[in-house]
C-alpha cells in the first residue's frame, strides 16, 4: 500500500538518517557503514587533538568559571609546542588553510582556551605586526532591499592607507559545540592584556588576517564594543 511505498521513497533520499554528532559536529548517516567508519575515525582523531591532560608547567594567562587560558610560546617544551600545533591543524582544517606554517613562527604566540572537562575549545594565534590595512565595510547598494539583505551583503575591502597595528590575529577558532559562549571574546580580551608585556592593547591595535564570514561577524561585534 501507500505506506510502504512512502518508506522506500524516503530511504532513497539523500540525507535520510543523517545524524549530527554532538561532540565532534560531523554529520553522517548512521545507516551507512562507510559513514560510520569515517565518523569514528574523525571523532577519535579530533578529540585526541583537543584532549588536554594538563602539564607540570602551564603558562596560565586567564582563569574563568568554565575554563582557563594558557599561552604556548615557540621555545616551550616539545609536548606543549606539539599540542599547540595539533590544535592549529584542527583550526586550519576548518578554515580551509592548506599549510600549517606560520608567517613568523619564532614570534607567534598560541593561546589555548581549555574547558573544565580538559578539552581545548579555543585557539588564537597572534603575531607581532607593524601595520595593517583596515577593513572598510561598505554596504552594497541594492534597490528595494530589506535591511537583513543589506546586513548579509556588505562588501568588504581594504583601505589603501596602512595604519599602525601591533598584534595580528592570524587565526581564531572556537570548537563548534562551544561557540556563542563568549570564548572568542574572552580569548581576545586576554590577548590584548598579555600580548605586549605591561600594556593593554586597544581593539584598534589588533588586526585580523583574512577573516572568514564568521570571523567578520565576530570581529565587527568585538571591535564595536
Ligand atoms: N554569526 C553572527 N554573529 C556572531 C557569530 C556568527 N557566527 N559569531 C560571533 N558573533 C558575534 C555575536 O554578536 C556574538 O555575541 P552573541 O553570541 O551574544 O550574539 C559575539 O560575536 C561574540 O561571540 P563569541 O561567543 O565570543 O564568539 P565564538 O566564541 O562563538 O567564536 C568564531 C567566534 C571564532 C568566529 C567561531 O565562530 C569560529 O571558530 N568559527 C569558525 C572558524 C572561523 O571562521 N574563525 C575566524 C577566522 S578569521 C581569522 O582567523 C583571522
Ligand atoms: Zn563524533
Amino acid at each position: 500500500g501507500g505506506r510502504s511505498d512512502q518508506l522506500i521513497i524516503d530511504a532513497g533520499q539523500k540525507g535520510f538518517g543523517a545524524t549530527t554528532c554532538s561532540s565532534c559536529g560531523m554529520v553522517y548517516s548512521a545507516d551507512n557503514p562507510e559513514d560510520l567508519f569515517q565518523h569514528s575515525h574523525f571523532h577519535l582523531k579530533l578529540l585526541g587533538a583537543l584532549k588536554f591532560v594538563g602539564w607540570k608547567k602551564e603558562r596560565v594567562v586567564a582563569q574563568f568559571w568554565d575554563g582557563k587560558m594558557i599561552l604556548v610560546l615557540p621555545d616551550d617544551p616539545k609536548h606543549a609546542v606539539k599540542k599547540a600545533e595539533d590544535v592549529r591543524r584542527v583550526a586550519d582544517d576548518e578554515l580551509g588553510f592548506q599549510q600549517v606554517a606560520l608567517s613568523r613562527p619564532s614570534q607567534s604566540k598560541t593561546y589555548l582556551f581549555i574547558s573544565t572537562d580538559r578539552t581545548v575549545v579555543g585557539c588564537v594565534v597572534a603575531e607581532p605586526i607593524r601595520q595593517a590595512y583596515r577593513v572598510v565595510q561598505q554596504a552594497v547598494v541594492a534597490e528595494a532591499s530589506p535591511d537583513d539583505f543589506m546586513e548579509r551583503h556588505r562588501a568588504w575591502c581594504c583601505s589603501t592607507v596602512p595604519e599602525p597595528a601591533l598584534c595580528g590575529i592570524s587565526r581564531i577558532w572556537v570548537f563548534g559545540p562551544a561557540r556563542r559562549q563568549g570564548v572568542a571574546t574572552r580569548m581576545l580580551d586576554t590577548v590584548r592584556s598579555t600580548f605586549v608585556f605591561g600594556s593593554h592593547l586597544t581593539t584598534e591595535e589588533l588586526a585580523f588576517s583574512d577573516p572568514t564570514p564568521d570571523g567578520k561577524l565576530f570581529a565587527t561585534k568585538y571591535c564595536d564594543t
